[in-house]
């Protein structure tokens, strides 16, 4: 089995947002997942550094435009590694490998007939990098997407490619194939943009108003519009037009933000379809963070909340935590350092971490820092360790995105069950000298026993924190964490020494 996922390659012209880290990580949590369930993944993050608003960013900044893109698309990959990205791909497109492909393609639609030349008139919002219809300008010239700029009339002649010969077929994937674009209302969306005429995609800019670009090969007055060049990343990355790429394709899943749904539900599959090449196997569409006030997050209105300043104070795991569990796919939700740190607080330094430390002090005090033996199972025993199983199961076959909150929180529920059991079966009151030492000794090796297989689950969302957790519990990771890992119970080995206490979750400054 394999699995290609892919995140939108994103715009240089301001620093990464906390939109851009979530996409990211988002898809960096399925690829772990599936990863060490022993499927075969690839994972491609980037940036795309041409288009209009790029080139405007490199003026403003008084700088060259490649050592503009080489700064910006630094501080991409510095953010993504921070967070523990593991991607297998950082695409550029100013790079030559990406150049190469992005040429390959449109030689081969214009050799196909396929691209006819045209001359345009319409309302260009560079914050989008489109061609807006009129009914999508507000009276002022405004976009939707983006308040604060005027999408300006232009009227130029273009290369074309037509969409509407594509339609059909793009509708019957759709219809055919429920899990083609999820979640549902993503689908419903799309059906809905597919019930309106489609016009003629637009794939080329005049290279005297937009240098930054890829030169189409045929026509070097002409660079290739910003879209149809970033889109092409996702056969690039695997090696398009070498015959190696189907290794990856079609088994490709796009994570996407709601935003560029029309770019991968439409012009997307239109370009693959032209190009005579197999549609993804996925397209996977979440909402948006908010801001303070329900506003989108964006560079333009900029409202937008510092990853980097997150992870100096909390760590990465508590934003890649925040992501896991807050996220929504059918509704935006909300962002703050507030809301991330509060959660942060409670649930991973107060729950998990407080479990944790506990339960190490006490074995390492009781029982000379040792994992102690167990003894015969009460049906107390038997009902936690079944709770808790059951819960880890959910991390063991393929997830999907939408899957990743409703799983954490399952994983944050047994923490509290884990948590309850403790108090209830109370060990330290059972480890005085003539108390059953046996009970004492059961109790804590299955409570540290599910700990251990709930920083397993939690792996993929909390990688770092789950290792020092599983470190200090085992003295090493499990060999068949990271490729064939099936949760199970008594997988702690008794008589183990056990790590430092240390706290996984300090709590910040008030
Ligand atoms: N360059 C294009 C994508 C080309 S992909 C072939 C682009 N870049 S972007 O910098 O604007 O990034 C857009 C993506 O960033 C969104 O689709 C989403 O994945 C992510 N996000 C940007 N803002 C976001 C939020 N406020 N919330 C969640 N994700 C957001 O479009």
């Amino acid at each position: 089995m394999r699995s290609y996922l892919t995140t939108p390659i994103y715009y240089v012209n301001g620093p990464p947002h906390l939109g851009h880290a979530f996409t990211s990580v988002a898809a960096d949590i399925l690829a772990r997942q599936r990863g060490r369930l022993g499927i075969a993944t690839l994972l491609s993050t980037g940036c795309d550094e041409h288009g209009q608003k790029n080139d405007q960013a490199a003026q403003a900044a008084d700088l060259t435009a490649q050592s503009y893109l080489d700064l910006r698309s630094a501080e991409f990959r510095a953010l993504f590694d921070r967070l523990a990205v593991l991607y297998d791909v950082f695409v550029r497109t100013s790079s030559t490998n990406h150049l190469a492909c992005v040429q390959e393609a449109a030689t081969r639609l214009n050799d196909a007939g396929l691209l006819f030349r045209k001359a345009y008139e319409g309302h260009y919002c560079a914050g989008c990098e489109q061609f807006k219809r009129q009914s999508d300008i507000d009276v002022d010239g405004h976009c939707r997407e983006h308040p604060n700029l005027i999408a300006s009339l232009i009227r130029e002649e273009n290369y074309f490619l037509a969409i509407e010969p594509f339609r059909e077929a793009i509708l019957q994937r759709i219809l055919l194939d429920p899990s083609f674009v999820q979640p549902q209302s993503a689908r419903a969306q799309l059906l809905a943009l597919l019930d309106e005429p489609l016009e003629d995609l637009c794939i080329s800019r005049p290279a005297s108003r937009v240098p930054l670009g890829v030169r189409l090969p045929f026509d070097s007055n002409y660079v290739a519009y910003v879209w149809f060049d970033a889109l092409i990343n996702y056969l690039g990355n695997v090696k398009w037009p070498h015959r190696d790429f189907k290794l990856w394709w079609p088994e490709v899943e796009h994570v996407i933000g709601k935003d560029i749904l029309k770019t991968h539900g439409i012009y997307w599959p239109a370009i693959l379809l032209a190009l005579g090449e197999a549609l993804p196997k996925t397209l996977s569409v979440h909402s948006h963070w908010t801001g303070e006030g329900g506003l989108k997050m964006s560079k333009s209105l900029g409202n937008v909340v510092d990853p980097n300043k997150v992870i100096d104070t909390l760590g990465p795991d508590a934003l890649r935590y925040f992501f896991a569990r807050q996220m929504r796919l059918e509704a935006d939700s909300a962002i703050s350092t507030g809301l991330i740190r509060q959660t942060y607080v409670a649930e991973l330094a107060n729950k998990l971490g407080n479990l944790h430390s506990r339960l190490l002090k006490f074995a390492s005090s009781k029982f000379g820092g040792r994992v102690p033996q167990r003894g015969i199972l009460t049906p107390a025993d038997k009902e936690i360790r079944a709770a808790i199983l059951l819960a880890a199961r959910y991390w063991a076959s393929p997830m999907k995105l939408e899957d990743i909150p409703v799983h954490t929180t399952a994983q944050l529920d047994a923490v509290q069950h884990l948590n309850r059991y403790l108090t209830e079966q109370a060990p330290w009151s059972l480890a005085t000298a003539t108390a059953p030492a046996e009970r004492c000794r059961t109790i804590t090796y299955v409570a540290m026993d599910c700990l251990r297989l709930i920083f397993e689950a939690l792996w993929p969302v909390i990688p770092s924190s789950a290792e020092r957790g599983l470190m200090s519990l085992t003295g090493q990771l499990p060999a068949t964490m990271m490729s064939h890992w099936l949760p199970c119970l008594d997988a702690l080995r008794e008589g183990t020494l056990l790590g430092e206490a240390s706290i996984l979750f300090p709590k910040p400054d008030p």
